[in-house]
C-alpha cells in the first residue's frame, strides 16, 4: 500500500464510510479518525450518523454497542479480536443468578460489557455518568457490574446499596499507590488526574477523577503547565494536540490497553476493502440492549 491514508480516504468516500476511534487508540488511527471520543460520546455520535458504515477504532464492546444503537448500519471493527478483559469478566449466567438473589435490586451496567450483558441490565452507564445514572434509579439495591472500582467509586457518591462484581481494568488496575508517590516526588505540584477504573487508593490521592473526556476537559481548563495522567497511553494524543504549551506525563509506565492498540492503518484498509470484522448481534439481544443503552443516552451525562 503506497499512501494508506489516501486509500483510506478514498475508500471511505466509495463506501459511504465513517471512521470514529475512541481515545485510547493509536496516534495514527486517531489522526485519521472522523470522529474520536469516549465510551458515551461515541455511544451518542453512533445513533447520529448518517454514513451506511460504521469502522469502529476501540474494542469489540464499543463498536457492539454502535451496532445496538443502529442496527440498520453495517458495523465494522478492524480487529475481530480486539476485546476488553474486563468486559470479559461478566457472563450473563452469572448475572442472572445474581439477578435472582436479588429480586428488588436494579442492575446497572457499564458500557464494557457484552451485548448479552446488557440485554439483562435495567440501564447502562459510562464513567462519565455512572454516579448520575445510579442515583436516577428508583431501586435502593443496585447490581453493578463488571468493574468493582467504579463500583466503589460510585458508592462512596451514593446513598443506595451497591452490590460489586469483581470485575477490573488490568489496565487501570496495575496503576499503584507507589506510582502516585514517585510523581509527586518528580512533579511536585503537577495535578493527578486519574479515570475511576483505577484502584480506591490511587483515586483518594487524585486532584481530579473523570472518563477520557473529563480528562481532556480538566486539563483544557487548568492553569497547570504539567498535569499527570492517570489513565490509557494514548489519551496523551488528543492532550498535546490541544494543549501544545503544556506538559504530559503519564502516571505509570504500565497505562497501555494492549487491546486498543490492535488496531492499525492496514487493518482498516483491510476492513474496508473486504468489509471485515462485521459486528452482528442477535435480534432478541440487541433490542433488549438497546433499551438498556438508550434508558442512559436519555439521561445523558
Ligand atoms: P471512557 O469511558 O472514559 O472513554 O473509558 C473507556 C475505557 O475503556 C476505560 O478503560
Ligand atoms: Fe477494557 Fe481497560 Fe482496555 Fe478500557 S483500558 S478497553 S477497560 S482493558
Amino acid at each position: 500500500m503506497l499512501n494508506p491514508v489516501k486509500e483510506i480516504e478514498k475508500l471511505k468516500k466509495e463506501r459511504n464510510a465513517v471512521i470514529v476511534a475512541h481515545n485510547y487508540q493509536p496516534d495514527s488511527v486517531q489522526a485519521i479518525a472522523d470522529y474520536i471520543g469516549d465510551s458515551y460520546g461515541l455511544s451518542k455520535k453512533a445513533a447520529q450518523l448518517e454514513e451506511e458504515i460504521i469502522v469502529f477504532c476501540g474494542v469489540k464492546f464499543m463498536a457492539e454497542s454502535a451496532k445496538i444503537v443502529s442496527p440498520e448500519k453495517t458495523v465494522l471493527i478492524p480487529d475481530i479480536n480486539a476485546g476488553c478483559p474486563m468486559a470479559d469478566m461478566a457472563d450473563i449466567e452469572s448475572l442472572i443468578e445474581i439477578k435472582r438473589q436479588h429480586t428488588d435490586a436494579a442492575v446497572a451496567s457499564y458500557v464494557n460489557s457484552s451485548a448479552a450483558v446488557k440485554s439483562e441490565s435495567d440501564i447502562c452507564c459510562t464513567s462519565s455518568n455512572a454516579v448520575k445514572i445510579v442515583n436516577s434509579l428508583p431501586q435502593e439495591e443496585i447490581i453493578f457490574l463488571p468493574d468493582k472500582n467504579l463500583g466503589d467509586y460510585v458508592s462512596k457518591r451514593t446513598d443506595k446499596e451497591i452490590i460489586f462484581w469483581e470485575g477490573f481494568c488490568p489496565t487501570h488496575h496495575r496503576v499503584m499507590l507507589e506510582d502516585v508517590k514517585k510523581s509527586r516526588e518528580i512533579y511536585a505540584d503537577a495535578p493527578i488526574l486519574a479515570h475511576p477504573e483505577c484502584r480506591a487508593e490511587v483515586l483518594e490521592k487524585a486532584d481530579y477523577i473523570g472518563s477520557t473526556a473529563g480528562i481532556l476537559d480538566y486539563a483544557k481548563n487548568s492553569d497547570a503547565e504539567k498535569l499527570i495522567i492517570g489513565t490509557e497511553k494514548g489519551l496523551l494524543y488528543r492532550l498535546k494536540e490541544e494543549n501544545p504549551d503544556k506538559e504530559f506525563h503519564l502516571l505509570s509506565f504500565q497505562l497501555i490497553c494492549r487491546n486498543m492498540k490492535k488496531t492499525n492503518l492496514e487493518k482498516i484498509f483491510n476492513s474496508l476493502k473486504n468489509m471485515e470484522g462485521e459486528i452482528k448481534i442477535d435480534e432478541k439481544i440487541r433490542i433488549k440492549a438497546e433499551k438498556a443503552l438508550q434508558a442512559m443516552i436519555e439521561l445523558g451525562e
